[in-house]
């Protein structure tokens, strides 16, 4: 294809370099004449291993140009890749600076050119960036629709530096955000032969993506060096530790207690997390990332239970006590802790739990339900899903429900009813495919 690429920094001669090693022809295009003239001369303006050799011979085989003019780069071209600079401000606003400047550059371009042009986003832009702000940008620039006349698209770029050749061939996944499936074609056919699953999302969640995986990899680090530091005055091998969680591949590195929803609760994790930050405060260390966790879940809590007092209703039904599907363990569970505080607040609170079995609730046992749970349990908990429902005015869905009793919940529900879900929480928008 012939890709025109504004931005020779990191991103930009990687993704340049790499294309016109794949036979596509590519027009660089910077402001920096220096970064221009030095892809002219075949070398690499950014340091990156391999990134000289690629250069040179992508100049060699006359598949690799820079330029400072965008008209000639949009006139030569059918797809432009914007990987400019997103830097952060004082405040930590994104600059979005370069990406609006690099949009009003090719625009008196494309308002002349004749066929489809399509436009990729791949500097990394918080969510919104592209729909309220390039697109209008383009389109106020052009006189030209972008839903009509030339397409946008977000394909952000995975790669770290110092291994950024290799992350280019083989990514983790190529992420294509589009307003419709027929504006991502031209980039699904730019990378169609990169060994990668290739999602389809809208344009905003192809924004998000980017910042999720940042904060995720920035998470582990800092994760990392807790756990390394908390080793190491204990007097234990803090690689070692870390090797042994990273081969439990069911729970540790999975997608398992990654879905937003519920708060968590349950017998283990907040005594567990107590118990090592109390360790660590002995040893004279208060690692700030596992200090936060239990805030951020109460946190969490609370917006459940702001979320419940919004509704403005008294009759609160929780079709479920626990936030795990086959638990009834019911020690920690911070459903319980809601409950309490709702009724304390006047509220009539009812709940239904498939997994705690009705006999153990009519006399219930100390020895199941431990910490004078078992008075509360017996007032809230009802033996009919139909009745829990019936009697609801908001409903909070903190589990699956099995898949009969789904369809008995489907049939009860009326339009009336708020219903809080946390088990299949989805935004206003889903991915398109
Ligand atoms: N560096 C990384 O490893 C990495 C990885 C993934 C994503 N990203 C994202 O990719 C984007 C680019 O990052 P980078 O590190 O390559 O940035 P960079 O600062 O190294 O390069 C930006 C380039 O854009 C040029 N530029 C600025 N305005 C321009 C315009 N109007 N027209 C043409 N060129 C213009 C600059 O002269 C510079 O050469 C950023 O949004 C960044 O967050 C970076």
């Amino acid at each position: 294809m012939n890709v025109s690429l504004f931005g020779l920094g990191q991103v930009g001669c990687v993704t340049a370099a790499c294309l016109a090693r794949d036979g596509h022809r590519i027009i660089g295009v910077d402001r920096n004449l220096r970064r221009v003239e030095m892809i002219n001369a075949g070398k690499s303006p950014a340091l990156e291993p391999f990134l000289d050799a690629l250069i040179a011979q992508g100049r060699q085989r006359g598949l690799l140009e820079a330029t400072d003019d965008p008209e000639y780069a949009l006139h030569e071209s059918e797809i432009s890749l914007l990987c400019v600079g997103s830097p952060a401000k004082e405040n930590g606003q994104i600059d979005t600076f370069q990406i609006e400047q690099a949009c009003l550059d090719l625009s008196p371009a494309l308002r002349t050119l004749q066929r489809y042009h399509t436009i990729v986003i791949r500097s990394t832009v918080v969510p919104g960036t592209t729909e309220n702000l390039l697109i209008p940008l383009l389109e106020g620039a052009t006189g030209r629709s972008a839903s009509r006349d030339f397409a946008v698209c977000v394909n952000p770029e995975f790669l770290r530096e110092g291994t950024a050749v290799a992350d280019f061939d083989s990514p983790p996944y190529t992420i294509v955000g589009q307003n419709r499936e027929t504006d991502g074609l031209p980039v699904r056919r730019l990378f169609a032969a990169l060994p990668a699953p290739l999602f389809q999302v809208s344009l905003r969640m192809a924004e998000m993506i980017k910042y999720a995986n940042n904060a995720f990899h920035a998470l582990k680090v800092a994760f990392a060096n807790e756990m390394g530091m908390l080793s190491q005055a204990m007097g234990l091998d803090g690689q070692e530790l870390m090797d042994l969680l990273c081969a439990d591949t069911k729970l540790n590195l999975s997608n398992y207690y990654l879905r937003p929803g519920a708060p968590f609760g349950g017998a283990c994790l907040s005594k567990d997390l107590e118990a090592v930050l109390f360790h660590g405060r002995q040893l004279g260390l208060q690692p700030p990332l596992l200090g936060a966790i239990l805030p951020s879940n109460e946190q969490h809590q609370e917006r459940v239970l702001d979320q419940i007092r919004k509704a403005a209703r008294r009759n609160i039904t929780f079709l479920g006590l626990t936030a795990k599907k086959g638990s009834g363990d019911l020690r920690g569970s911070a459903f319980v802790t809601m409950i309490r505080e709702l009724l304390e607040s006047g509220y009539i609170v009812r709940a239904f739990d498939e997994d705690i079995p009705w006999d153990s609730v009519r006399t219930p046992d100390p020895a199941i339900f431990p910490d004078g749970l078992g008075p509360l349990i017996r007032d809230v908990l009802s033996p009919s899903l139909q009745e829990s429902v019936r009697l609801a005015e908001v409903i909070i869905r903190p589990k699956p429900l099995s898949s009969a009793r789904e369809q008995e919940f489907l049939a009860l529900l009326r339009p009336e009813q708020t219903v809080i879900e946390l088990a299949h929480q989805r935004g206003r928008e889903g991915p398109q495919s």
